[in-house]
């Protein structure tokens, strides 16, 4: 089968699956379950009335404020604040940065240096260091580089109100769930990513983007949208420069792009265009302008930094549906032993449980898994867990029954809980947006701990209730605290699994105050980069889905979330041999390295798919753990700076528009280039480079970029280049880290940032710097600040008989 007809099998077996589900026992409750949710919210929500459209109208007068000021319009107002960081917030019709779930430590304060001034043409402007914002009389907002370049120009929004009076309305007043729209103009060259994460990319073309977590029900294949963590952040690359816009706004919504043309029609440029429409919610947004790395570092101090994975969570995992039994688990483990594949953690998912009850244990499949963690700890191979929302309602359950008396439930809009349908069949879902419920469920993870886990893995969570028809989640009319605020599953939903990550953070955090958690979740929302990392979710087995894996997650660090992997293989079926070593293969150079199946689906132990592939799996595994040191240095740097570990390939070069255009490979960290095989039969790819020299790793052989070369990819790996000049730390023959320094192009120097391993705890190990140059033919290595190169240094890259 070739790509097509993968992603029409896939989409062919869900219609399949879907019919089949509906003779079941849980496909009539999820009958039952849909009819329910359509009444709850016929009762429940306010009646769309009439509504009336509303513009800002002329700018009336302005009252400057510390890093702006507010302009009063004739029917709006427009905040504009520049934060210190550089940092632009503007918020309409009175909408201010807090309260916020995507602001990791409120607003940050103002650029005192800032005002805001009539300019020439009777609007005004802020001029700041990095970004000038002028805001026209009728509200339009253009964002320019210092140099005056407009980067993004934001059009007048339009507001669709009740009518006043209607529903309860006060007469005048904006309701939350005013609709809105704003559309916004970007450069003709301009390159849409992020949005969290989406199949169809990491460049994201024309079309319309849902922002609505979503399970996608069954596997998912390019262009399947929205899948479980949406994001409204675009990250816009052009040549004028690299901006990110957050609308922070958690409702329902869509975001319709449209790449522009240049020299459309009559040589003129034809803009790109990316118009969001909300349901409600606040019409608020930051600017953040610069390069790629200086936007996702300014955009990690907005949000907050990336949560540092304990250093094992950074070796090998293997994850099943359906070990079905202690005695596998351990027979799985033994079989990577025996063979020499290292592994760092086994992650079992809700078959331990007993009948599919979260924080439970099925006593005679798993009879002593504390003894089972601890024999597998001692072999050095952790385990994790996975722990769902729903929880199981019925009598006699410790967790539901602690959860009623807390009153922990989402209820719907009559007071009553809301009881949905998840695996362990009628299910209710804990409020994560009450820190009080955060609390009590934060402490359920004691259960985890006691039983030899040592980290959580968050499914379910956008949250799903099973549905026969229409959205698989809960009533939008469901009620949520919203952090005392109150309000319903509309502004809640996108922001639960997110929530949920914070109790599960909060929670391991204080079993063990010691040890950095180590947590990712399937769906989340800005700032999950905080509590953890995130997962491909369940992509389709084949060509498509190991592409929309690789999207998925480079989208997902422009969303400053850096942590995340793919299921190898794919999550739904019997990949070919050939796919799932190549799956492997590049999954060795990602954050979370992970191979993970349905029940359904074929195994995934390296040894499944006959002697070569093992031989060549082994060698991923090695370089994997060879490259340890290399990774431990990405997170730690990931959460000084909040760089990705896997970057797009045009990082540092955002102008090099055929690299902006690049989608099939990516930069690990600024030493290394990846270059995946993504479909079948390949034996060379095309490389495109970036500027300089670059060592194929395998080979040695040195190419000059920028440009495209072919380069070797053989079965038993797959391209990797390495920057001349680089120095990357790696573990050593005998286990000691050693410095990997590629010769530097004559001329021209190199080097490398080294943050060594400090365990798994709290120490804040030194950055250590290093510089390399050739001199008289030979590398020299020195430390930035003087100190002793105190690795030893393996100079690659030479040619042969170099001193
Ligand atoms: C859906 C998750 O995406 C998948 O990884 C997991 O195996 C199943 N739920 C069962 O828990």
């Amino acid at each position: 089968m070739d790509g097509h007809d993968q992603v029409w099998s896939v989409r062919w077996g869900k219609v399949v699956g879907a019919v089949r589900a509906l003779g079941s026992v849980r496909g009539l409750r999820t009958l039952r379950w849909a009819w329910r949710r359509r009444r709850a919210d016929a009762l429940g929500l306010p009646r769309r009335g009439p509504e009336r459209a509303r513009v800002p109208g002329a700018a009336v007068r302005m009252e400057p404020r510390p890093g702006g000021g507010v302009i009063h319009f004739a029917r709006s107002s427009l905040r504009v604040r520049v934060a210190a960081g550089g940092a632009v917030f503007c918020g309409w019709d009175g909408a201010v940065p807090e309260p916020s779930y995507a602001l990791a430590d409120g607003c940050p304060e103002p650029d005192a240096r800032v005002v805001l001034e009539p300019d020439t043409e009777g609007g005004w402007r802020v001029v700041a260091e990095r970004v000038t914002v002028t805001v026209s009389r009728h509200g339009a907002v253009d964002v320019r580089t210092p140099g005056g370049v407009v980067l993004r120009r934001e059009l007048p929004p339009r507001w669709w109100d009740r009518v006043p009076g209607d529903d309860g309305d006060v007469p005048g007043e904006r309701s939350v769930d005013s609709r809105w729209v704003q559309r916004a103009e970007v450069a003709a060259d301009a390159r849409f990513f992020g949005l969290g994460g989406r199949s169809a990319g990491p460049r994201l073309r024309a079309g319309t983007y849902r922002l609505w977590n979503t399970d996608p029900g069954g596997a998912f294949v390019p262009g399947d949208d929205p899948l479980s963590v949406t994001m409204p952040v675009q990250f816009v690359v052009a040549d004028a420069g690299t901006h990110l816009v957050f609308h922070d706004n958690s409702w329902d919504g869509t975001v319709t792009l449209r790449e522009g043309v240049e020299g459309a029609g009559s040589g003129h440029d034809r803009p790109g265009c990316a118009e969001l429409r909300m349901d409600g919610g606040p019409l608020r947004y930051w600017i953040l302008v610069g390069t790629p790395a200086r936007v996702l570092q300014c955009w990690t101090a907005l949000t907050g930094t990336p949560a540092l994975p304990p250093a094992w969570a950074l070796g090998p995992q293997h994850a099943r549906w359906g070990f079905g039994s202690q005695t596998e688990v351990r027979r799985v483990v033994s079989g990577y032993q025996e063979r020499g594949l290292p592994l760092s953690a086994v992650h079992l998912d809700i078959d331990h449980f007993d009948g599919h009850r979260v924080f439970t244990v099925d006593r005679t499949a798993f009879p002593d898994l504390p003894g089972l963690a601890r024999e597998l700890r001692a072999e050095g191979v952790r385990l994790v867990s996975i722990v769902d929302p729903g929880v199981k309602a019925e009598p006699g359950n410790a967790v539901y029954e602690g959860g009623a008396a807390a009153d922990a439930y989402v209820r719907d809009a009559r007071g009553r809980e809301v009881r949905g349908v998840v695996w362990p069949g009628e299910a209710v879902f804990p409020d994560f947006t009450d820190a009080r419920v955060r609390k009590w469920w934060g402490g359920l993870y004691a259960e985890r701990v006691a039983q030899g886990f040592s980290g959580v893995w968050h499914d379910m969570n956008e949250p799903v209730s099973f549905a026969a028809f229409g959205d698989p989640s809960l009533p939008r009319s469901a009620r949520h605290a919203l952090e005392g605020r109150g309000g319903d599953h509309r502004e809640a939903h996108n922001v639960y699994g997110l929530a949920m990550a914070r109790a599960g953070y909060d929670g391991l955090l204080e079993q063990r105050p010691e040890e950095r958690p180590f947590l990712f979740s399937r769906s989340g929302w800005v700032g999950m980069q905080r509590y953890g990392g995130t997962w491909s979710g369940d992509v389709a087995t084949g060509w498509p889905g190991l592409r929309a894996s690789l999207s998925l997650l480079l989208g997902m660090g422009l969303c400053g979330v850096p942590y995340s992997g793919p299921d190898v293989g794919g999550f739904s079926g019997v990949p070919s041999p050939e796919l799932y070593l190549r799956w492997f293969q590049m999954a060795a150079f990602l954050p979370l390295f992970r191979t993970h199946s349905a029940m359904t689906a074929g195994r995934r132990e390296p040894w499944e798919y006959g002697s070569e592939v093992l031989e060549h799996a082994r060698a991923a595994l090695l370089e994997r753990m060879r490259l340890l040191p290399y990774f431990m240095t990405l997170a730690q740097l990931a959460r000084l700076s909040g760089a990705p570990y896997v970057r797009p390939v045009w990082w540092h070069a955002p102008r090099d528009r055929k690299l902006r255009d690049c989608e099939d490979a990516f930069l690990l960290g600024d030493a290394l280039l990846v270059a995946p095989v993504l479909g079948p039969g390949v034996t060379r790819r095309a490389v495109r480079l970036p500027r300089g020299r670059w060592y194929d790793t395998a080979s040695g052989r040195a190419y000059d970029g920028p440009g495209q070369v072919l380069v070797d990819a053989p079965l038993s790996r797959i391209p990797v280049l390495a920057r001349a000049g680089a120095v990357l730390p790696v573990a050593g023959a005998e286990g000691a880290t050693e410095l990997e320094v590629w010769a530097p192009k004559p001329g021209r120097h190199g080097g490398g940032l080294v943050v060594p391993d400090a365990g798994d705890g709290w120490e804040r190990p030194e950055v250590e710097r290093y510089e390399t140059r050739l001199e008289g033919g030979r590398v020299v290595v020195e430390r930035q600040g003087g100190g002793e190169v105190g690795y030893r240094v393996r100079v690659r890259g030479l040619p042969e008989g170099s001193p």
